[in-house]
């Protein structure tokens, strides 16, 4: 028997009926296949269909699904009662709890009962598919299929290859995903997988830009909104999801990338998971939230001054970008040995610069413009700047229409060092054959949320720039965590973009 994940009669069976199963019987059903659920718990398994049942009949109240096609998919789901009449299925995913004991035992099982043909697949987050399908007999049959939470509203699959899965195995859960209204992408077998890697570069980099006193939480997520387009603030997104979440996921995706100092976090989250501050569902986090779930006392990123503006500035570097920000100023190359100088840095600091080109540090005043400067722009001085000299700057870039956010010395400021981040990991995940580049930067996209994939991010740096960026931190900081992929400073070199394949 062939798999074929279009047959007319193609029968799915799920374990587990809780949020997950109950997400993933959904879109089974929405593509047409019959579907057999079992839970180890009966009132369980009946409580998830009311609840899929209750989800199909809203989706007919907004008039997004026929009554008849509903009545369809209702008549096509059937409970059982044991993991044996799963005998016709042609792909079983399992859905239980997330622990290697219990999952071997069900798959243990499910083998005496299923054809050869059957796919198994789970819906793990964390556990390795190496030694989930340890305990089949058939382990080639064997992949991974992770959907994300709510399923039905998240549209990415992640298909994840085993290295013991075949190709048929693979090519079915890609078909079936598609079937779902999905849209899958192949990943290799590797801690967290896509997605969950790739979401570490966001936050844990906003966590050391906080750790190293550069910036507060309201100046990095209204940076990361305005410049850089994300939908939330890293900050936001940790109190969302969830410290108790996010921490403990932190430590063993660290541990399990062989420490890899890309992916280490500060101590600063262990604090907030040790006190407590879970984020939005304890009420305090990163933020306070009143009982409505409404943000309160949150410091303004704004930098405020009545100061006059400047009316001359001298142009530190890269003169060309300024006219925009700056106008209504006198621009002058010359120094006159008390206007501001600004300059747009590229992974320097403004003390390294000062140092690199003899300029007088106290009125330095350094402007990232690699993101979007039309709502927002960010600032950055050397220790020992004049507040006269920023303040001028600060009133002038106001007059502008655009808010200021001005943070510490820092090499590559917020939105610029987030971004690269992301970007390098994301080469870092190319160069590893996690997947391939196009679908790395797709399931950051549907997975995350992201305005761009990563190595989108690094093409619009230019591969050139983002790897100057990269190498100037590492530099700097002394820090592993800033080295350039090989992936990156291949294409660099070579004047290619990131999505050239090797
Ligand atoms: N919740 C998420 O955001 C999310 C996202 C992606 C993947 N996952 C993964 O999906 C799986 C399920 O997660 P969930 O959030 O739906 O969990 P859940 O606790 O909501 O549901 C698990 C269900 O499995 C049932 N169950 C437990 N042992 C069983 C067994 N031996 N046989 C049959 N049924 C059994 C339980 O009764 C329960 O109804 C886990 O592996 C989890 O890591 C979860």
């Amino acid at each position: 028997m062939k798999f074929d994940a279009n047959a007319d009669d193609f029968t799915i069976g799920v374990i587990g009926a809780g949020a997950m199963g109950q997400g993933i019987v959904q879109v089974s059903l929405q593509g047409g296949m019959q579907v057999l659920l079992f839970d180890a718990n009966k009132e369980g398994a009946s409580a998830g269909r009311d609840l899929i049942f209750q989800r199909l009949d809203r989706s007919v109240d907004k008039g997004r699904l026929e009554l008849d096609a509903v009545s369809q998919m209702k008549n096509n789901l059937i409970l059982v009662d044991s993991i044996a009449a799963f005998k016709s299925c042609n792909v079983v995913v399992e859905a239980v709890f997330e622990d290697l004991k219990i999952k071997h035992a069900v798959y243990e099982e499910l083998e005496q009962h299923v054809s050869s043909e059957c796919i198994i697949a789970s819906n793990t987050s964390s556990l390795p598919i190496s030694s989930l399908g340890r305990s089949c007999e058939r382990q080639e049959r064997f992949a991974g299929l992770h959907f994300f939470n709510p399923v039905p509203l998240m549209r990415l699959v992640e298909v994840i290859r085993g290295p013991s899965t075949d190709d048929w195995v693979i090519d079915g859960l890609v078909k079936l995903g598609e079937r779902m209204g999905r849209t899958p992408v192949v990943v290799r077998d590797a801690p967290g997988f896509l997605v969950n890697t790739g979401g570490r570069a966001f936050t844990t980099e906003a966590l050391h830009i906080l750790h190293e006193g550069v910036a507060i939480q309201s100046q990095v997520d209204a940076v990361m909104r305005d410049c850089a387009h994300f939908r939330m603030g890293p900050f936001e997104l940790m109190d969302l999801t969830g410290v108790d979440v996010n921490y403990p996921a932190s430590l063993i995706m660290h541990e399990q990338n062989s420490y890899d100092p890309r992916i280490r976090t500060v101590p600063f989250h262990k604090s907030l998971y040790d006190a407590g501050r879970f984020g939005r569902k304890t009420g305090h986090g990163n933020y306070k939230y009143d009982a409505k779930g409404n943000m309160i006392d949150v410091e303004s990123p704004d930098y405020q001054t009545s100061s006059q503006k400047a009316t001359k500035v001298i142009i530190g570097e890269d003169a060309e970008i300024f006219s925009d920000i700056l106008a209504g100023s006198g621009m002058a190359v010359t120094d006159d040995g008390e206007s501001p100088i600004v300059a747009a840095l590229f992974g320097e600091d403004c003390s390294s610069f000062a140092h690199r080109t003899g300029l007088d540090y106290r009125r330095i005043v350094a402007i990232d413009t690699t993101g979007d400067l039309s709502k927002r722009v960010t600032l950055m001085t050397a220790p020992g700047a004049a507040k006269s000299v920023i303040d001028s700057v600060v009133a002038l870039i106001n007059e502008n229409g655009r808010a200021v956010t001005v943070i510490k010395d820092s090499p590559g400021f917020i939105s610029q060092r987030i971004r690269a981040m992301i970007g390098n990991l994301g080469c870092e995940m190319a160069q590893i054959e996690l997947a391939t580049p196009d679908d790395i930067d797709l399931a950051m996209r549907l997975g995350l949320n992201y305005p761009m994939g990563p190595l989108e991010i690094i093409d619009d740096f230019g591969t050139d720039l983002a790897h100057r960026i990269m190498s100037i931190m590492q530099e700097i900081t002394g820090d592993d965590r800033y080295r350039p992929s090989p992936w990156l400073r291949r294409r660099a070199l070579l004047g290619l973009g990131a999505h050239v394949l090797s």
